[in-house]
């Protein structure tokens, strides 16, 4: 374990020379844990996309320890991107700028663009300024499987494929960064995340949108070749999307005709829907209260993780609304369930 604020310094010296080796280190951040290798290094980013079997064509994050090397990686960074990063920095909020030279087109999938953030927490940090190079890194867990938001998830995934795993305990977002793109006139939303749209929209105005699923198609590309095989077959997630008295008794509905044909399964839920699941025998990731969406987003993909491991055929989960962060545990719900979506939008409740 490394202490989360005051991580021990002979540590991150030997986890930063490791990266500065071309080596792969998995660290913490405020959000998930990232699969670490030196940004400016094609060699290390190629041992990156290969250790978590990542198509060439899904370009990485690049972390910066300070907002001094943001000249490093970025160039032409305009005032609109200059106020966000005022606002939101060190934080959950990516920038997705026109790249530099100086970082492999590798990175970038080949696109003359680099996504950057300023990471909040301690042992990120420390590494980058340990490495004294920009760290790329992508979520550190296999291609398909939900983020990592423990070290455990790291070591289940990618164990033997990482040379050191930094742990400080769970991620204190669980859900990854909010990707914008500020490259072309209008700045884009490209994935909702831990910095709510609501706030980035009370200082900039109006963001366009990115439809749902083209940028971050992990968690929606199914792929169970891909998978390890000493992982259960990865189950299906059934996702009610709709208000949540209409949208539990749609849930409870599909659960028990599931039940009847003997599937076995399991529920992402909220605590404020016991009734769901009453007297059915479902194994339940519980997610905190439907007030409380900050740990609802912490547990997600843990839950997720749990249920999957419990060996079900099929995950029932409904949405909680599309404010806050509502909007990205909807997003990662959404690609999770790859098509298998119930949109009760329109849909007229019976007076009963
Ligand atoms: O919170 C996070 O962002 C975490 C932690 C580790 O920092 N990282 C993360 O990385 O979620 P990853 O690789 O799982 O997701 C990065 C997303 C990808 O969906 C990718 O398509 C997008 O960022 N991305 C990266 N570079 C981009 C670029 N130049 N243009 C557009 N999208 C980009
Ligand atoms: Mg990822």
């Amino acid at each position: 374990m490394v202490d989360r604020f005051e991580p021990d310094p002979a540590v991150m010296a030997r986890a930063g020379a490791l990266i500065r080796a071309d080596r792969l280190v998995a660290f913490p951040t405020e959000t998930v844990y990232g699969l670490g290798a030196n940004a400016l290094s094609a060699t290390a980013v190629a041992a990156l996309f290969a250790a978590k079997g990542r198509p060439a064509n899904d370009p990485v994050i690049v972390h910066l320890a300070d907002e001094a090397q943001l000249d490093l990686v970025a160039t032409a960074v305009g005032p609109l991107a200059r106020r966000l990063i005022e606002a939101f920095w060190p934080g959950p909020l990516t920038l997705v700028l026109p790249r530099a030279d100086a970082v492999p087109a590798a990175v970038s999938a080949g696109l003359p663009s680099v996504a950057v953030r300023l990471p909040a927490h301690a042992v990120a940090q420390a590494l980058i300024r340990a490495a004294r190079v920009p760290i790329a890194a992508p979520s550190a867990n296999l291609f398909s499987r939900p983020s990592a938001t423990t070290a455990a998830h790291v070591v289940a995934d990618l164990g033997d494929r990482v040379d050191l795993i930094l742990d400080a305990g769970p991620a204190p977002i669980g859900l990854e960064s909010t990707i914008l793109a500020v490259t072309g006139a209008r700045p884009r939303l490209l994935r909702p995340g831990g910095v709510p749209l609501e706030a980035i929209e009370a200082l900039i105005g109006p963001v366009e949108r990115a439809a749902t699923a083209t940028v971050d198609d992990e968690a929606a590309q199914l792929a169970p070749g891909l998978l390890s095989k000493h992982y259960s077959p990865r189950a299906r997630l059934s996702l009610v999307i709709g208000e949540p008295a209409a949208a539990r008794r749609r849930l409870r509905q599909e659960l028990e005709e599931l039940h009847r044909g003997r599937q076995r399964l399991g529920a992402l839920l909220v605590n404020e829907d016991a009734e769901v699941v009453a007297g059915l025998p479902i194994v339940v990731g519980w997610l905190g209260s439907e007030q409380d969406l900050a740990t609802v987003a912490e547990r997600l993909f843990a839950a997720m993780r749990e249920v999957d491991a419990a060996g079900v055929a099929v995950i029932g989960a409904r949405s909680l609304g599309s404010t806050g962060l509502g909007l990205a545990i909807l997003d990662r719900l959404t690609r999770a369930a790859a098509g298998r979506v119930i949109d009760l939008a329109g849909v007229r409740e019976p007076e009963s």
